[in-house]
């Protein structure tokens, strides 16, 4: 396995996909970089979640591919494709913990459908576990319905990284938050990252928080990615939409103060 810092690990090649006479991504080439975080930022309905399906192969591409370690995706099967779908995280916008299912049933999911053979103490072990590491305790049977939106991120974040994945994607994991839970969740972000070395896909809107967790940035914008780099390359693209979407976004260049 390929997992060199800098190596790519998934791959958006030349990716097209149109809902009826909508062209909502046009040409997407992207590169994520293993054990990096690359933030994908865009407006709203620009074709961020889109994008993101085709990544995890939950849509596939009209023309172009999406290529896992080189291999593209919609080549695999059987095996192939369970290891890839085991082996990726992914919070869904708004959360999406099946409701009816206590905190435990919720984190123990994955293991339920990838580890059927693992023992009961062993599963209860690795749930407990992950819900320590991310600073909860004694919730095992609660319902989604009574915890506080932060904890029910938490919780989600437990779900998809019990398998061990060596992707962890993030639709939009602040929207809708206080400014506060908004830095908690890029806290729980960046320290997810440095605990498990995994490499972070994160959609965005929002550029504080952008600014705060990327290692590297994309733009999409009319179905491509009009830029990409380090944050700072980001923040001094002479590219005006980039500057555009920067500046609503309140998060400008940072200006020297004034005397
Ligand atoms: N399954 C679908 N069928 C038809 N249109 C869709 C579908 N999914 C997304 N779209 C449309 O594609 C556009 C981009 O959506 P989306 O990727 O959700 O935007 P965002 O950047 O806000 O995440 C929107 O206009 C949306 O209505
Ligand atoms: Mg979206």
């Amino acid at each position: 396995m390929t997992t060199d810092p800098g190596s790519c690990v998934l791959e958006a090649v030349d990716v097209h996909k149109a809902f009826g006479t909508q062209r909502v991504l046009r040409g997407v080439d992207l590169r994520v970089e293993a054990g990096l975080v690359t933030v994908i930022i865009g407006g709203s309905g620009s074709g961020k979640s889109v994008l993101l399906k085709h990544l995890i192969g939950l849509l596939t591409p009209d023309k172009g591919e999406v290529r896992f370690h080189g291999r593209p995706i919609d080549e695999m099967d059987g095996r192939a494709l369970l290891d890839f779908r085991a082996r990726i995280g992914m919070l869904f916008q708004n959360g999406a913990l099946f409701d009816s299912m206590s905190v435990y049933d919720n984190v123990a999911f994955p293991l339920r459908e990838h580890r059927r053979s693992m023992p009961r103490e062993e599963e209860r072990e690795r749930v407990r576990t992950a819900l320590h590491e991310l600073g909860l305790r004694d919730i095992e049977h609660k319902f989604p319905a009574e915890l506080s939106g932060g904890m029910r991120k938490r919780v989600a974040l437990a779900r998809a990284t019990i398998l061990g994945p060596e992707i962890i994607l993030y639709d939009e994991p602040t929207t809708g938050l206080d400014p506060i839970m908004i830095k908690a969740v890029d806290d729980m972000i960046a320290e997810t990252q440095e605990r498990l070395k995994v490499t972070s896909v994160v959609i965005s809107h929002d550029m504080a928080s952008t600014f705060r967790i990327a290692h590297r940035v994309a733009m999409l914008y009319h179905g491509e990615i009009i830029a990409y780099g380090t944050p700072d390359e980001i923040r001094h693209s002479d590219n005006p939409i980039v500057q555009s979407f920067i500046h609503v976004s309140g998060t400008g260049p940072l200006q020297p103060a004034a005397a």
